[in-house]
């Protein structure tokens, strides 16, 4: 990855206009400040595309959808229409909706699923190929979306993206950089290697125009026919068909049952301030919460961010939240436990009972918090990608989807150009393994037909907030954000909130501070390499087993109140592009 990095940018305007177009170089922009719109998102094109529709009239959720169409084709290591995930859309009313796009088990899944015959986990069918493949919800998602708030037609949303597909964009370094890292993999697969390999194994090159005809095809089924395409009719077999060719489950009945589900966000205040968070089957609003009910106790005020009493602080806290994301969460719609299990987890008493093993100068050992029986004898993908967007009026869009691992289960849909994902991944894929490497097998989060896999994507509002003889009034949107990263994303989100809002850094550092991550299980505290060193041994001497990560926890695309104007700014640790609309 390198900073700044440079993409052909005229190309953007003139897949708008579809007129010719010179090409020029710009720099892709970090931060941007502005009265007006803006878009964060880890792409360019998509971020100019986002801006433009803004430019047009467009409401934050029109820009979002062509953002998204756009990224499935600029952004292959996540972005996607063979994926899934969710948008939080939250208007300048204050009105807000949670939309629930994740991908579901197609009817062939059960206990079973992603087991050999000796009943082992079997790698290739929770990794690779067609087995591991959700139902795709990212084309449902976007219209669900677009069809409550969207003011500019669909087609026009959907064009851009295919434009982009058939005419092709210049790949950048970072899409070269990706494709070599996961070749052996992603060169398994036929229709991978045709789409972004020469001769079967050479990454497409930087500078190069990559071209995508047949995710061009279905991209203009979309935009013509509608989103139902997707689903129903003769996309939507064939489809079908090239799925069990390519060794997946999938059925026409699967596809035609997929639904978007609307949910409400999930609400906490915190010092002054009311969160807008992902509910179940999401894990991150509820961990957020807890995390910050169990931070509550113990005056965050007071600590210094990056200090090494924060992060141990923050390592127990993580700990913990953890823990319950492991044994109480999953999909609500097939586990009604989750739901009130998920109140609970959120209310003082739990986090005060959770606060009372945290020693302020050791850490706890995670076994040790673990209910007796739980632990069997002796990680999740990381790719996804965020993009933020707030309209000129206020209303705002925190868009986080996925096709789980970087490119997904490697495997692109023969005819139809686009990554199937691998998001069964997400599943407790072992019933009942629970285990010190970061296994998890409990109940509530194994896989069913229909059922949702449980997730880490936590795309984020904060509104200023008061509250009165016990009514909570709730003020101006102040932040928009989200990030990928797994089972990271919980914590690297926290931490861009704490930033931001306790230690009170500015924008572009809170966003910029090295980040930590500690899930439970393993029972490791992870640091990213710009820890420093006398941070880590004081983390050892309170008793963390403490790794440095060889890469960056999460991309936080952030979007932040700042007097009278927006910040828009891009996470460095990938880079991207934060586009204003004045
Ligand atoms: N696949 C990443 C997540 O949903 O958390």
């Amino acid at each position: 990855m390198t900073f700044p990095y440079f993409v052909m940018s005229a190309a953007c305007a003139c897949l708008l206009s579809l007129t010719g177009c010179a090409t020029t170089q710009a720099p892709s922009q970090h931060v941007v400040r502005t009265t007006g719109g803006v878009v964060v998102s880890v792409d360019r094109y998509a971020s100019d595309i986002g801006a433009a529709v803004l430019r047009r009239g467009g409401h934050a959720v029109d820009a979002a959808v062509a953002v998204g169409f756009a990224l499935a084709v600029t952004w292959p290591e996540a972005g996607n229409v063979g994926g899934g995930g969710f948008m939080l859309v939250r208007e300048a009313t204050g009105e807000a909706i949670f939309v629930d796009y994740r991908e579901t088990a197609p009817a062939a899944a059960g206990p079973t699923y992603f087991l050999d015959a000796a009943g082992r986990v079997d790698p290739q069918r929770v990794r690779l190929g067609g087995w591991s493949a959700g139902i795709p919800g990212t084309v449902a998602g976007l219209a669900a979306a677009h069809a409550r708030y969207g003011r500019l037609p669909w087609k026009s949303l959907v064009e851009p993206a295919v434009a982009l597909a058939r005419d092709g964009f210049i790949v950048d370094d970072r899409l070269t950089a990706g494709l070599a890292a996961q070749l052996p993999e992603l060169t398994q697969f036929q229709a991978t290697r045709d789409v972004f390999f020469h001769g079967g194994k050479t990454p497409v090159a930087p500078g190069e125009r990559l071209s995508q005809a047949d995710l061009a095809r279905v991209l203009e089924t979309v935009a013509k026919d509608g989103p139902r395409a997707f689903y129903e009719g003769p996309l939507a077999s064939g489809m079908v068909e090239a799925m069990k060719a390519a060794g997946g489950s999938w059925t026409a009945a699967d596809l035609a049952a997929y639904r978007v589900v609307i949910r409400q966000p999930l609400r906490f205040t915190f010092r002054g301030l009311s969160l807008l968070a992902a509910p179940p089957p999401s894990s991150s609003g509820v961990a957020i919460g807890e995390m910050l009910a169990i931070l509550d106790g113990l005056a965050p005020e007071s600590l210094t961010a990056g200090a090494p009493q924060t992060l141990h602080l923050l390592a127990e806290t993580m700990r913990r939240a953890f823990l319950d994301r492991a044994l109480h969460l999953g999909d609500p719609d097939h586990v009604p436990a989750v739901t009130t299990d998920a109140a609970r987890l959120l209310t003082p008493a739990h986090a005060a009972e959770r606060r009372t093993s945290i020693d302020r100068g050791r850490a706890s050992r995670s076994a040790a918090l673990a209910p007796p029986g739980l632990l069997s004898a002796p990680a999740e993908g990381s790719d996804t990608t965020h993009f933020s967007v707030v309209d000129a009026a206020g209303n705002a869009v925190a868009n986080t989807y996925t096709i789980e691992e970087s490119f997904g289960s490697k495997a692109v849909l023969p005819g139809y150009g686009f990554l199937l994902n691998n998001e069964l991944h997400d599943f407790n894929v072992k019933p009942g393994h629970t285990d010190r490497s970061g296994a998890v097998g409990t109940a509530p989060n194994q896989v069913a037909p229909g059922k949702r896999p449980l997730s880490s994507m936590a795309p984020l509002m904060v509104e200023r907030a008061t509250t009165e003889a016990g009514v909570t009034r709730h003020g101006e949107l102040v932040a928009v954000l989200g990030s990928p990263g797994g089972r990271t994303i919980i914590n690297t989100v926290f931490q861009v909130f704490l930033n931001l809002f306790v230690f009170k850094l500015a924008p572009e550092a809170a966003v910029a501070a090295p980040r930590v991550h500690h899930q439970w299980m393993p029972d490791r505290l992870f640091v990213e390499r710009e820890v420093p060193t006398a941070t880590i041994e004081a983390l050892l001497g309170m008793g963390h087993s403490v790794e440095r990560l060889p890469r960056n926890l999460g991309h936080a695309n952030t979007i932040v109140r700042e007097g009278d104007r927006w910040v828009g700014i891009v996470d460095a640790r990938r880079g991207g592009h934060a586009a204003a609309a004045p």
